[in-house]
């Protein structure tokens, strides 16, 4: 291998830039070239390909968002969009691509692989967290840390004014961030896709709390949670069911995404973008690195696009007695 693509695909994440910045400098540091794909897989299509030097990268470990930019290719989708964009590496004689995305960049990097038999590597990149084969994905914990500031400054009005606040949190279909911001920021019930409450125990959740004294709550709702009502419609029923209380709804949206990425993040980028580029020049290929326990290790791609990553059923238990 004399030279490596790199690119960010899907939604970005806090800590791309950083993992970006590493594959680049490791690739310098082993003496090979690197190449940066703009957009992800339409800019591989479009030939939107640059080189990149150690000094390209620089300034970038601290900023959100991703240098590259990010797209989710309809035109990948296509085995004509596909032959365009091999067509395109083959130009640029990019001899291994390294994809730091989510489960979706993922799946088009196999098909790719299926189709052409490119070397390809995956990192792990989405505020999520939903992806097999890694404890942490880059950007989560700084979408906790942005979340549970949040939540603070809307538990201040919660306060003042004795509301409950339903605050819907991203996951797509994964309820990690919602537990993990949820027991940070002190949630006094957390509605999550992994385990559906129901409108009941929600009902006589609040009862108890205001029986017991509390006079603000905060609810902090998935996006893909599965009781059935959005976070607007959760507010009426609530507000007709139990009108002692005075409800408001927080959508914090895509203030997750952004924002200079925590250290956690930095750091985790920085030893899979080691670790991404080094196990290609090993000459392995369809794998993806991640953090397991304290060492960053390979899972297969294809596992860590089926495979499901699972909530922690201590936590469960633990935002359970924290609200009592
Ligand atoms: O996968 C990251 C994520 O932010 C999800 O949490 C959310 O469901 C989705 O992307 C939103 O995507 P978009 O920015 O394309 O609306």
């Amino acid at each position: 291998i004399k030279r490596i693509g790199v690119l960010t695909s899907g939604g970005d994440a806090p800590g791309m830039n950083a993992a970006i910045r590493s594959v680049v400098r490791t690739c310098a540091y082993h003496k090979i070239e690197c190449m940066g794909i703009y957009r992800g897989f339409q800019g591989m299509i479009e030939g939107d390909i640059l080189e990149m030097g150690p000094r390209a990268v620089k300034n970038i470990v601290n900023k959100g968002g991703t240098v590259l930019k990010s797209a989710r290719s309809k035109d990948f989708m296509n085995p004509e969009g596909r032959q365009r964009a091999y067509q395109n590496l083959k130009k640029y004689e990019i001899d291994a691509l390294v994809i730091i995305g989510g489960d979706g960049s993922f799946t088009g990097g196999l098909v790719f692989n299926n189709e052409f038999g490119f070397p390809i590597m995956g990192i792990p990149g989405t505020i999520d967290n939903d992806i097999f084969g890694t404890k942490y994905t880059l950007g989560y914990d700084t979408a906790l840390n942005t979340v549970v500031e949040a939540i603070d400054k809307i538990r201040d009005t919660a306060n003042s004014h004795n509301r409950l606040f339903f605050v819907e949190v991203m996951g797509r279909d994964a309820g990690h961030i919602a537990l993990n911001a949820g027991i940070g920021a002190g949630a006094e019930e957390i509605l999550i896709p992994e385990e559906d409450l129901g409108l009941e125990r929600l009902l006589e959740s609040l009862k108890k709390s205001k029986a017991s004294g509390k006079t603000s709550s905060i609810v902090v709702v998935s996006e893909g949670d599965k009781i059935g009502k959005n976070v607007f419609e959760l507010k009426d029923y609530v507000e007709e069911n139990l009108p002692e209380y005075e409800v408001r709804v927080s959508v914090l949206g895509h203030i997750q995404r952004g924002g200079s990425p925590s250290c956690f993040d930095r750091v985790l980028a920085s030893r899979l973008g080691v670790k991404a580029v080094e196990s290609l020049l090993e000459g392995k290929t369809n794998f993806m690195v991640g953090i397991q326990g304290d060492k960053i290790e390979l899972t297969p791609l294809e596992q860590a696009v089926k495979g499901k990553s699972k909530i922690d059923e201590e936590l469960l238990r633990v935002s359970d007695i924290m609200s009592t």
